[in-house]
C-alpha cells in the first residue's frame, strides 16, 4: 500500500483502539455505526426541499411539546436501526423518546449505552441553516453481561462518558469526536462516502476569543447577574461580537474552533433552561473540555452533575475557560 496522507475515520478509531489492548472492539463498532447513520442522515438533509417526505412537520408533538419535524423522526430511526442489531449496546436513549430504548430481544446485548439527539436545531431545517446530531457513549454499569440495559446505565454523570461527538450538516458535513484523547474532526468526502481527518487534535484558541453566543431576546427573563455579564461583553473594549445560529451543535462547533462562549442560561421561570443534560449538554461539555475549554451550568462543572431523569434540563455555559469562569463570577452575585 503506498504511503498516503489520507486518514479515514475508521483508521483513526482503530488506531485509537490499539492504544487500549483491553478494548474488545465493541466500542470501535459503535462509533463506526454512528458514522454510518450520520452519512445516511447527511444524504437526506441534502435532499430537504427536493423531496416532499423530508421537509416539514410530522404534525405531531414530542414529549417536550415541540413540533416533530420529519427529519427529527427520520434521523431518530436511522440511528436506532443502525445500532440495534450490533451486539455492542445494552440500550439507547434518544431525545425523541420518553423512556430508554431497549435492544430488541432477537439481538445480543453489549457493553455500551448510546444517548443521542438525532437532530439538533430542527427549527433550522426548512431554511437551509446548519443542523446536527449529538451523541454520547457510556460503558454500562448494570449487570450481568448480556442482559438488557437499565435506566441506571443511562443516568451517569458526564465524567463517565467514554466517547462523545457531534455531526454538523452544514456547508460540508463534519463529524467531531473524542474518546478522551483529544478532539478530532473528519469531513465527509461525498465522492467516496468517507469521513476524512480534516481537523486533527482540535484545541480551543488561547484567551477568551471575541464571540458570545446566546439568544438575547430572552434578556428580560434572565437573572440580574446574567444580564450584567452580557452587558459587560458588549461594552468591553474592544467589544465582543455576537453570533447565534440557534442550532447548538453549530454554535458550539464555532465556539470550539474560534473561542468565546455559548450560553443557554436559566430563566427566572425556567431554572433548567432548555437544553437536555444527557443528549446535548454533557457530550458537548466532554468535547470542549478535551479541547482545553470548560463547561458549567453556571455554578457546577457540567460533567459532575448526577442525572436523575433521562430528559433533565440544564443551563449551559461552554467555551473558553476564562470566559466561562467570568460568567460564573457574575452569576454568583445573584446569590448575595
Ligand atoms: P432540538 O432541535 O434538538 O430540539 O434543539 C434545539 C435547541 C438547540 O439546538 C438550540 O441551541 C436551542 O434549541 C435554540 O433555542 P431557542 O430558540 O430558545 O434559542
Ligand atoms: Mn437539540
Ligand atoms: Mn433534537
Amino acid at each position: 500500500m503506498p504511503e498516503t496522507s489520507v486518514v479515514t475515520l475508521s483508521r483513526h478509531i482503530l488506531e485509537e483502539e490499539r492504544r487500549h489492548p483491553e478494548a474488545s472492539g465493541q466500542f470501535t463498532s459503535v462509533l463506526l455505526e454512528v458514522a454510518l447513520a450520520a452519512k445516511i442522515i447527511s444524504r437526506e438533509v441534502n435532499k430537504a426541499g427536493l423531496v416532499d417526505d423530508i421537509m416539514g412537520s410530522t404534525g405531531e408533538e414530542n414529549l417536550h411539546g415541540e413540533r416533530v419535524q420529519k427529519l427529527d423522526a427520520y434521523a431518530d430511526e436511522v440511528i436506532y436501526k443502525a445500532l440495534d442489531h450490533t451486539g455492542t449496546l445494552c440500550c439507547m436513549g434518544s431525545e425523541e423518546h420518553e423512556g430508554l430504548l431497549p435492544i430488541p430481544d432477537r439481538f445480543p446485548k453489549g457493553e455500551y449505552v448510546l444517548l443521542f439527539d438525532p437532530l439538533d436545531g430542527s427549527s433550522n431545517i426548512d431554511v437551509n441553516v446548519s443542523i446536527g446530531t449529538i451523541f454520547s457513549i457510556h460503558r454500562r454499569v448494570s449487570g450481568p453481561e448480556g442482559s438488557d440495559g437499565l435506566l441506571e446505565d443511562c443516568l451517569q454523570p458526564g465524567k463517565n462518558q467514554v466517547a462523545a461527538g457531534y455531526v454538523v450538516y452544514g456547508s460540508s458535513t463534519i463529524l467531531v469526536y473524542t474518546s478522551g484523547n483529544g478532539v478530532h474532526g473528519f469531513t465527509l468526502d461525498p465522492s467516496i462516502g468517507e469521513f476524512l481527518l480534516s481537523h486533527p487534535d482540535i484545541r480551543m484558541p488561547d484567551g477568551v476569543g471575541n464571540i458570545y453566543s446566546v439568544n438575547e431576546s430572552y434578556y428580560r427573563r434572565w437573572s440580574p447577574g446574567q444580564q450584567r455579564f452580557v452587558s459587560e461583553l458588549k461594552t468591553s473594549d474592544p467589544p465582543f461580537t455576537s453570533r447565534y445560529i440557534g442550532s447548538m451543535v453549530a454554535d458550539v462547533h464555532r465556539t470550539l474552533l474560534k473561542g468565546g462562549i455559548f450560553m443557554y442560561p436559566p430563566e427566572v421561570r425556567k431554572p433548567g433552561g432548555k437544553l437536555r443534560l444527557l443528549y446535548e449538554a454533557a457530550p458537548m461539555a466532554f468535547l470542549v473540555e478535551q479541547a482545553g475549554g470548560k463547561a458549567t451550568d453556571g455554578r457546577r462543572d457540567l460533567l459532575e452533575i448526577e442525572p436523575t431523569s433521562l430528559h433533565q434540563r440544564t443551563p449551559l455555559y461552554v467555551g473558553s475557560r476564562e470566559l466561562v469562569d467570568r460568567a460564573a463570577e457574575y452569576l454568583a452575585q445573584d446569590d448575595l
